[in-house]
């Protein structure tokens, strides 16, 4: 009989979706909560016919560069693919897949969790509880801002930019809107108005981040922005870490050009051991878990194991990130 195809799976997944993809495949799990380094996806890369990998995978054009010929798929657990060189996979037809759409509505729940937790200073709240401080109710103590009235601007208006506005409509907020593309459909429907990024940053009382990882993006909130923000503007990065300069951002807390930052991603992740941010109470910071649901996992597991066990089958990737390569 045939050998199956031999995956390799970047980490431990839900077992929903590994029980889709024993029955096609050879499988070797690396089971550790850390990634596999370059070394060993070099030294993987060529006895493999598949790989199913997480955003912490760095899948660059040397990895890429090893597959055999036969190689079949690049399955990525997760929407945004910036770890992987998708220009060297595509050149060499390699098809690549990912998971839009599931994760939506829970990175939107959590970028408006981190929203109203710096706004309303929760996590200094709960600090100050957990070391033994309980100030008596006081005028003045612990004072955040509203939400309701506020205007919030929307860096990147794909799915989940959008989501996050739907939520801001609940809060009576008013929204703009950046994007590449304006959409007046949506500006109808979702009552948000479209400005220029230098206008958004200029009258936003919070600005959120939500645009994939580009060469365009890197470092779009830089501190030639941030100089640009109101003084009591709140900014939240649910997106990439890189596309907020850290050096930049730190600076411009530590000079009170802006009141504070709620971030669940990081440039590097980890962040780095005693950086600045960590010393400041004005900043949130979670460790890259806006799409950590029970639901959403499960579901981002079982779509990128579709799409590995539709390539292992010799079939089109249900989600697949670049669909050049069944053009040639
Ligand atoms: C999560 O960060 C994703 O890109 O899916």
């Amino acid at each position: 009989m045939k050998n199956k195809p031999a995956v390799f799976i970047t980490r431990n997944i839900p077992t929903a979706a590994l029980q889709r993809i024993l029955p096609y495949a050879e499988v070797e799990i690396w089971d550790s909560e850390n990634p596999p380094s370059i070394e060993t996806l070099l030294e993987k890369a060529p006895e493999i016919d598949g790989i199913f990998t997480l955003l912490t995978d760095p899948i660059n054009s040397n990895v890429v560069a090893r597959f055999r010929s036969s190689f079949k798929v690049i399955s990525q657990m997760a929407v945004g693919i910036d770890n992987i060189d998708v220009g060297a996979a595509t050149k060499r037809g390699i098809p690549v897949g990912h998971t839009p759409g599931v994760l939506t509505e829970t990175t939107a729940d959590f970028t408006w969790a981190l929203l109203m937790a710096i706004a309303r200073r929760i996590v200094e709240g709960v600090n100050e509880v957990h070391q033994g401080i309980w100030r008596p109710w006081g005028p003045e103590v612990l004072l955040g801002v509203d939400l309701n009235g506020a205007t919030l601007g929307i860096i990147g208006f794909g799915r989940i930019g959008q989501a996050v506005a739907r939520r801001a409509q609940a809060f009576n907020m008013k929204v703009f809107y950046h994007d590449l593309n304006r959409n007046s459909e949506l500006e109808q429907s979702l009552g948000v108005i479209y400005t220029s990024l230098d206008e958004l940053i200029a009258q936003s009382d919070f600005v959120t981040v939500h645009t994939f990882l580009s060469k365009e993006t890197y470092h779009l909130i830089n501190r030639a922005i941030l100089e640009k923000m109101k003084p009591t503007a709140i900014l939240i990065n649910t997106s990439r870490g890189p596309i907020v300069s850290p050096d930049d951002l730190a600076w411009a807390l530590k000079e009170g050009r802006i009141a504070g930052a709620a971030l669940d991603v990081f440039e590097p992740e980890p962040i780095p051991e005693g950086h600045p941010l960590l010393q400041m109470k004005n900043v949130i910071i979670t460790p890259h878990i806006a799409s950590a649901s029970i639901q959403t996992r499960t579901l981002m597991a079982q779509m990128a194991a579709d799409n590995l066990v539709a390539a292992l089958k010799g079939e089109r990737l249900p989600n697949c990130a670049n669909p050049q390569v069944y053009s040639v």
